[in-house]
């Protein structure tokens, strides 16, 4: 989604924007562009398209001595991805550049057009620009425009302005989207996410919403909650794989080892997660968005299975207009991997309000629902650059497993023999990530056979069916064909009248979980006529094609395993369609608008 990067100071002002906008790449744009401000110029160039377009337009272009400079990366919300909608946008004598949306933006801008501003862009963005130096006209003060300026705006907005008449000074305004302000002890950073900063900047400071202002050289210790960045820069390789996706799909072994670590013992569970907290709760609601919200429906099959424990899985969009009964002994739990999820968010705040305990399961330190959140649970699949998750998945998955144990013991639902079961499970669930070089090659030969077809169904139950819905996701998100996951005992109740040689099912079929319900409703797909994959350790006679994964002896290692296969298979396919499987066509990483 879109990014932001700021400077203040000395250095090559373009090369460090362009750096910046470089590391916030992966998460997914359609244009992008830069301000340069220096010697009493603003120099401003964009492009549609990525940002190789954008350095060769400004590779003659360069500014020495102190500057300002704002760059963006922008996804399009309000108006095409034409050079003309993407950021920085520009009045008679101010740069900005923003993400999110100005929900209000429409009166403003006929308002403004009225006192005579001439719009050239179809953003919300470009009204607020024309507004300052609308209230500059009036308020003759900088500050005091601006601070007007961010009060007439309704929606959500992370805001970098530039402006003529202040030679030393970057305005910024946060509310919704996410915005950092680093230093590394003389010049100043900003950034829409920490990525960019690592390295470069020892302290930052992640803004509230609600906070206004400017920073120059010399004001970065007026503001408030600073603390030291962490983390070091991480390889940007792919290390011999053709895509990010594809090596963060053979790391899952590694980094679920991460998640793990230090929280499973031989025959315990230990989560930074005060016994207090959970001992009290009646019911569990769990929100996230995307594939964020499949490792929470698994997580409902586990939590209720094992910590007997009611639990809700909704989706975060649904869930923050829906008027939902909030009960203060409900544990609420939002899953994320950036922590910035718009909807997912708002939704976690709507539950701190109403005096839930709150939990998120997050991958990013720092982000916006860490802080939000009473407590927080760190994944730890470290930073996925793929747009479609599959590291952060499998991680998420384990973790809430982890949890449900944990919840469990408190509860004390669980065995003492059922937990050291489960804990062996998790280790040799680790394992079943470990990717068999037959399974893959396998996988890349058959992926040839299900380039056509009019759609895909993929098919499970239980925990399986969040697997199934996760699966067909993928595929949709890289390969652009049509996929629809569902319970395997649900397509006679309409899905089924699709049924032909031209469907293609792929059916997981997990040995310790319900197989004879899902062979069956397997078996009445392949009778009229429909193509079916399946996935199992067992041999599957009506199947047309088979993965056969190894022989594992629980259903938490055949899902894990199945997991891998699903994720193989879409990659696959996309690469066969000739996609651009990291940054696939629409997608953003990190959703920040609602
Ligand atoms: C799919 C995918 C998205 C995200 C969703 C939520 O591969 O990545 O569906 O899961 O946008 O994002 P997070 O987890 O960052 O809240």
């Amino acid at each position: 989604m879109c990014g932001i990067i700021g400077y203040i100071g000395d250095k090559e002002k373009k090369k460090i924007i362009i750096e910046g906008l470089r590391e916030l790449e992966y998460r997914g744009y359609d244009s992008a562009g830069i301000s340069v401000f220096s010697d009493n110029e603003l120099h401003s160039f964009k492009t549609t398209g990525k940002l190789i377009n954008l350095e060769k337009k400004c590779e003659n272009f360069s500014s020495s001595g102190f500057g300002l400079a704002i760059g963006h990366t922008r996804w399009a919300t309000h108006g095409k991805a034409t050079e003309i909608n993407a950021h920085p946008h520009s009045a008679e004598f101010s740069n900005i550049v923003h993400n999110g949306i100005i929900e209000n933006y429409a009166i403003l801008k006929k308002d403004l057009e009225k006192k005579g501003h001439i719009f050239l862009s179809q953003t919300d963005t470009e009204v607020v620009v024309h507004l300052f130096e609308e209230n500059l006209l009036h308020l003759k003060d900088s500050t005091l425009a601006f601070k007007e300026t961010i009060k007439a705006l309704k929606g959500s907005y992370a805001i970098l302005l530039i402006t003529k008449k202040e030679n030393d000074k970057i305005f910024y305004a946060k509310n919704g989207s996410p915005l950092i302000i680093g230093t590394d002890g003389s010049d100043i950073y900003f950034a829409s996410s920490s990525t960019p900063l690592i390295g470069l900047v020892k302290d930052v400071c992640y803004l509230e919403d609600g906070e206004v202002g400017y920073m120059d050289k010399n004001n970065f210790k007026s503001l408030k909650n600073i603390i030291p960045l962490s983390g070091t820069k991480i390889s940007s390789q792919k290390d011999g794989y053709r895509y990010f996706m594809e090596k963060e799909i053979y790391e899952q072994h590694k980094v679920l080892q991460d998640t793990i670590s230090s929280r499973i013992l031989e025959d315990k569970i230990e989560l930074n997660l005060p016994k207090d907290f959970l001992k009290d709760i009646n019911s569990i609601t769990i929100c996230a968005c995307g594939t964020s919200y499949h490792a929470g429906l698994s997580a409902k099959y586990i939590f209720e299975r094992e910590a007997k424990i009611k639990t809700d899985a909704i989706i975060a969009s649904e869930f923050r207009y829906s008027n939902p009964i909030m009960r203060k002994d409900e544990l609420f739990i939002v899953i994320s991997q950036s922590g910035e999820t718009a909807d997912t968010l708002e939704a976690l705040k709507l539950a701190n309000k109403n005096g839930l305990k709150t939990l998120a399961v997050c991958n990013v330190e720092n982000s916006s629902m860490v802080r939000e959140a009473k407590y927080s649970l760190l994944t730890r699949a470290g930073i996925e650059k793929g747009v479609a998750s599959t590291k952060a998945y499998a991680t998420q998955v384990m973790l809430l497993w982890i949890l449900g144990i944990y919840i469990a013991e408190i509860k004390q639902s669980i065995s003492k023999e059922n937990i050291k079961k489960q804990i062996k499970n998790m280790n040799e669930a680790i394992k079943a990530t470990m990717i068999n070089p037959k399974i893959h090659d396998r996988l890349k030969k058959l992926s040839k056979r299900y380039l056509h077809g009019h759609g895909f169904f993929f098919i499970g139950r239980d925990i399986f069916y969040p697997l199934a819905l996760e699966g067909a996701l993928k595929l949709k998100e890289i390969s652009y064909l049509h996929a629809e996951g569902y319970p395997g005992g649900e397509m006679k109740h309409g899905p089924i009248a699709l049924a032909d040689s031209e469907l293609f099912t792929i059916s997981l079929m997990p040995k310790h979980l319900l197989f004879d319900k899902i062979k069956s409703n397997t078996e009445e797909l392949a009778s009229r006529d429909a193509t079916i994959c399946a996935i199992s350790q067992e041999i599957i006679d009506i199947a047309d094609d088979m993965v056969l994964i190894d022989k594992f002896d629980s259903y938490m290692e055949e899902f894990f395993a199945m997991m891998i296969v699903l994720q193989i298979l879409a990659l696959e396919v996309a690469i066969r369609l000739g996609n651009d499987v990291d940054m696939p066509r629409n997608l953003a990483k990190s959703v920040t608008v609602e």
